[in-house]
C-alpha cells in the first residue's frame, strides 16, 4: 500500500452502490505504474446526495471524478462546463476539476468507439448502425457515433416513446439521421412487415451495438429476439455486457459469421480517457487492462 501525504492528488468515483466497481483497481495501478502520488477512491453518494459530493469536489480539491449509476444525467445540471459529447448525451461520467471549475464528460461513448477502433480496425463512419435499447450507455454510444460522423443510426428499444426522444435528440443536434426500429420482439411474432424492414435495414447496416442488461449475469438465459439468421461476416456486434464475457447474443451472432465483441473494450477505454484528461498523461493501457481482466476474472 503507497503511503498518501498532504501532497498526494485524490481522485475517484461516485456512484451507489460502489463496491462492486472496477475502476479504482484500474486506476490505482496505473497511477502506481507510472509512480504518480496519486490515490482512487470510490465514493458511495446516495441518491439525492449528488450536489453536495459534487461541491465537495470543489472544496476538498479533488482532481476528478468518475460518476456513475444512478448519476450520470444529474450530474450534467451540476457542472460550469461540459464537453460536446456530455452536452449531447445529457450526461457526465467524468468531472475534470479545472483551477475551481468542473468540466463535465463523457468518456463512455468515446470508449465504445476507442474499444472499437482497437479490435477491429473500423472507423465506424461508413454504412449504418443498430441501437438495441435506448437508456444511458445507448445515448452514450448514439452520442459518440454521431459526433464521429456516423451517418444513420436505427434506435430500437422495448418503449419505442423512449427510442423516439433518443433520435429526436440526435436529429436536432448533428447530421446523423436517425430513425426508430420496432422492438425486434414483433419479429418472433412472425409479423411479416417488420420482418421484411428488418432484413433491409440489415443489409444497410454494418455495426449492431446491444445496451440493454438482457444477457448480463443474472440474467444469462433471457434472450433477445433478434434476427440473427440476417447476419452475416459483413456485420461487427458488439454487446456491452462484460459478464459474462461471452453473451448469448454474441454467440447467436457469431454463428451467422458477425465479429463479435463484448464491453470490456468500452469499460477499458472509458477509463483510459479519464485518466487522461486527469494527468494530462498517456494511460498505460496495458497495465489497467490486466487489472481489469483480473477484476473480472473474480467475478
Ligand atoms: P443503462 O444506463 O445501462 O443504459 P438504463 O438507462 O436503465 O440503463 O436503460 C436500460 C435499457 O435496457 C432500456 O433501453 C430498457 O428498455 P425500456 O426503455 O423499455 O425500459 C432496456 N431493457 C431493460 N430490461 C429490458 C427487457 N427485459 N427487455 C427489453 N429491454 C429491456
Amino acid at each position: 500500500m503507497r503511503a498518501v501525504s498532504g501532497k498526494t492528488r485524490v481522485c475517484g468515483i461516485f456512484g451507489c452502490p460502489i463496491g462492486h466497481s472496477f475502476s479504482p483497481a484500474m486506476h490505482n495501478v496505473a497511477f502506481e505504474h507510472l509512480g504518480l502520488d496519486w490515490v482512487y477512491v470510490p465514493y458511495s453518494v446516495e441518491p439525492g446526495s449528488l450536489p453536495s459530493a459534487v461541491a465537495a469536489v470543489k472544496s476538498l480539491n479533488l482532481a476528478g471524478v468518475n460518476v456513475t449509476v444512478p448519476h450520470k444525467q444529474e450530474a450534467a445540471g451540476l457542472m460550469d462546463n461540459l464537453s460536446p459529447a456530455a452536452r449531447l448525451s445529457g450526461a457526465v461520467n467524468t468531472i475534470v476539476n479545472s483551477k475551481g471549475k468542473l468540466v463535465g464528460h463523457n468518456t463512455d461513448g468515446e470508449g465504445f468507439i476507442q474499444g472499437l477502433r482497437e479490435s477491429t480496425g473500423i472507423i465506424p463512419n461508413y454504412g449504418a448502425t443498430i441501437i438495441l435499447g435506448a437508456g444511458g450507455a445507448a445515448r452514450a454510444v448514439a452520442a459518440a457515433l454521431a459526433l464521429n460522423n456516423m451517418p444513420e443510426i436505427f434506435v430500437s428499444n422495448r418503449t419505442s416513446s423512449k427510442a423516439a426522444a433518443l433520435a429526436e435528440l440526435i436529429n436536432n443536434n448533428t447530421d446523423c439521421k436517425v430513425s426508430v426500429l420496432a422492438w425486434p420482439e414483433c419479429y418472433r411474432e412472425s409479423n411479416l412487415k417488420e420482418k421484411g424492414k428488418w432484413q433491409e435495414i440489415l443489409k444497410r447496416v454494418s455495426l449492431v451495438v446491444q445496451t440493454t442488461p438482457l444477457g448480463m449475469h443474472p440474467r444469462e438465459n433471457e434472450e433477445i429476439p433478434f434476427p440473427f439468421n440476417f447476419l452475416c461476416p459483413e456485420h461487427t456486434v458488439v454487446d456491452l455486457v462484460y459478464n459474462p464475457s461471452y453473451t448469448n447474443f454474441m454467440e447467436q451472432s457469431n454463428k451467422y459469421g458477425a465479429r463479435v465483441l463484448n464491453g470490456i473494450g468500452m469499460l477499458l477505454h472509458q477509463g483510459a480517457i479519464a485518466f487522461k484528461l486527469w494527468t494530462g498523461l498517456e494511460p498505460p493501457i496495458e497495465v489497467m487492462r490486466k487489472a481489469l481482466h483480473s477484476e473480472i476474472a473474480r467475478l
